[in-house]
Formats: C-alpha cells, sequence, structure tokens
C-alpha cells in the first residue's frame, strides 16, 4: 500500500505516523494492512496542499497512492479571521486539490474536518446528518473543505473531530501545563462544552475507516462531554499541578480578548458512523487523558 500523509508535523500526523510505524495505537493494533505500507510523510516545506498544479505534480511524481490522508491545515481559529484568504487556501482550496489528485488515481482520500462546522446553538451530540452552518472563518472555509473533497473524490471519507490533543505539538493541555508553570489560577470558559479528543484514538478509528470502503461523514471524538473548564480542571487533576480553574463566559472571554472567533456553544458530537459501521472504539475523555498523562515525560516534546 502507497500512503501520502500531509501535514505530518503535525498533531494528529504525527500520531499517525506512530500508528503505522508502531503497528498499534492506544486502544489496540491497526489493521494488518499497512504493516508493509510505504509511506510519504510530507509538510508544507515539501507540499503546499493549496497550489494545484503543485499538488498535481506531486502525485504525478511521487505516486500512484492508494491513500491520502490530509492531516494539513490552517488551524489557528482566531488566526482564520485575520487571514481569511490563507484559510480559505489551505482549508478549502488544498483538500479539493488533494481529492482531485486522489481520484484522477483512484486514491482514496481521508480529509479531517472539525465539530466548529456547527453553529452549537442546540444542546446534545450532532449527527452526521445534521445540518452544519458554522460561525466562524475557520469553520466556513472547513465546511468548504468537506464539500470540496467529497464532490472531487468519489472515494473520500470526513473524519469531523474536536478538542484535539497529541504529544507533537501545540493544543489545550500544553497550554494549561505551561500557564500552570506561573499561575495558581488560569481562567477558563465554562458554557462552551464539546469532545476532547486524543489524536491517538482518532488516528486509530481512521486508518480502521480507511481499510474500507465506506465513504462518507463520520463524527470521532472522545466520549463524554464537557466544558472547556471542565477539561482544565481534570488537566491539573491528572498532572498534579494543584492550579485552580476560574470559570467565565464566552462574553468574558471576548472582552478580554477581542479579537478571537466566535465558538459554538455546543459543539458535542456524536459517532454514529463508525457505531452504524466499523465500530465505536473512541474512550471516554477522561480515560485517553489518562493515558495521555501517562506516557506524556516520555512522547511529549
Ligand atoms: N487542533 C484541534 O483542536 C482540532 C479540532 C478539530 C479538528 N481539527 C482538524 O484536525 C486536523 C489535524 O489538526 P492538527 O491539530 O494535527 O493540526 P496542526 O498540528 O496545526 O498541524 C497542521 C499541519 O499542517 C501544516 N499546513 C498548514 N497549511 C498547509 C498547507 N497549505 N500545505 C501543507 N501543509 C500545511 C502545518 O504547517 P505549519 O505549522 O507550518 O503551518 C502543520 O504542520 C486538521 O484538519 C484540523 O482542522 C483540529
Amino acid at each position: 500500500m502507497r500512503i501520502l500523509v500531509t501535514g505530518s508535523r503535525g498533531q494528529l500526523g504525527n500520531e499517525l505516523r506512530r500508528l503505522i510505524e508502531g503497528g498499534t495505537a492506544e486502544i489496540g493494533p491497526i489493521p494488518e494492512g499497512y504493516r508493509d505500507a510505504q509511506v510519504d510523510y510530507i509538510d508544507i516545506d515539501s507540499l503546499d496542499i493549496s497550489d494545484a498544479a503543485a499538488v498535481d505534480a506531486w502525485f504525478d511524481e511521487h505516486g500512484p497512492y492508494d491513500l491520502a490522508i490530509n492531516c494539513a491545515a490552517f488551524t489557528n481559529v482566531d488566526g482564520c479571521e485575520a487571514n481569511w484568504t490563507g484559510a480559505f487556501s489551505a482549508n478549502a482550496l488544498g483538500p479539493m486539490n488533494l481529492a482531485r489528485s486522489c481520484a484522477r488515481q483512484g486514491a482514496k482520500l481521508v480529509h479531517v474536518s472539525t465539530d466548529y462546522v456547527f453553529p452549537g446553538n442546540v444542546e446534545g451530540e450532532r449527527l452526521e446528518s445534521d445540518v452544519p452552518a458554522p460561525i466562524s472563518a475557520y469553520g466556513r472555509t472547513k465546511l468548504a473543505g468537506e464539500g470540496l473533497a467529497l464532490a472531487s473524490n468519489p472515494r473520500t471519507f470526513v473524519m469531523r473531530t474536536a478538542w484535539l490533543y497529541g504529544y507533537v505539538g501545540k493544543n489545550f493541555v500544553k497550554t494549561m501545563l505551561r500557564l500552570a508553570q506561573s499561575h495558581e489560577s488560569v481562567t477558563v470558559v465554562d458554557d462552551q462544552v464539546g469532545n476532547p479528543t486524543s489524536a491517538n484514538d482518532l488516528a486509530y478509528e481512521i486508518l480502521t475507516v480507511a481499510a474500507t470502503a465506506d465513504y462518507g461523514i463520520y463524527h470521532c471524538t472522545n466520549e463524554g462531554i464537557c466544558s472547556w473548564a471542565d477539561f482544565a480542571e481534570a488537566i491539573f487533576r491528572e498532572f498534579g499541578t494543584g492550579t485552580k480553574v476560574v470559570r467565565c463566559t464566552s462574553e468574558e472571554y471576548k472582552e478580554m480578548n477581542p479579537a478571537s472567533a466566535d465558538r459554538p456553544h455546543f459543539s458535542a458530537l456524536k459517532n454514529a458512523h463508525l457505531e452504524s459501521g466499523v465500530g465505536n472504539r473512541m474512550r471516554p475523555w477522561q480515560e485517553a487523558l489518562a493515558s495521555y498523562r501517562a506516557n506524556f515525560d516520555s512522547l511529549a516534546n
């Protein structure tokens, strides 16, 4: 099997590499088919996915591929508000370019998307069939990317995830731990709820789903719902920092950070397609966080 992983220096890209090279995730071994896979792990320094001609040329030179997994994205949610062109190029045109090249070579594409495609104005968990209506530039560009990828290659899986943290790269867990080094208390939003998700668990489900031909949209988050403030408290407890969480509203946070993007209040996802398809192996988020803590000192950088 020949595989292309884009955005491979990021959080998810690093976990995919760990799983493919090691043969196993924290939640279990990955499908046998990946054992002898030849994988090109690349990032923006070797290929900017928003450049259609460059993507075509890459596939011509290094393909044909059986599978491409797109982990590349403009993931700075606040930064997308100020740089629509950059966000749209990476998050919408990028997946379209990859999907077109995949279609040309008969390859499958896994494109990773986000809970922020939903407006977050309804309590409960969103299904794959629920209507998206993003409220941020990040969410709008990611939704456009989903549609363009699905329309450009019939063999496309869209995996929507949320509140992602991996061992390598930047994320909320590491930000909280950094703040804990210099603060006795940290102020965190309490009126946005979602699903903290381990990149290692997501990578497992991506590889499992990609081994099938059951294309379409998937929700893939760890099980259980909490607020950012609850998540921060769990992180401080798990890592034993003793740091206090001061709860605030989104409105109060916005007053302190006026350039920040609007975020959905309720963006929890239900892994319905996983449940009806390959099976939902995603753990409760607290269990995934405990594994992350256990491995943090040896794996995080
Ligand atoms: N992080 C989250 O909380 C979260 C939540 C929901 C969904 N997701 C989605 O999950 C996926 C993986 O996220 P992640 O957290 O692993 O991302 P990440 O750590 O930010 O990694 C993304 C990688 O893509 C690269 N990249 C950016 N623009 C590119 C371009 N035009 N061409 C090629 N590479 C490019 C980045 O390079 P630079 O660093 O040099 O820009 C970076 O190495 C993304 O699709 C994201 O939208 C993430």
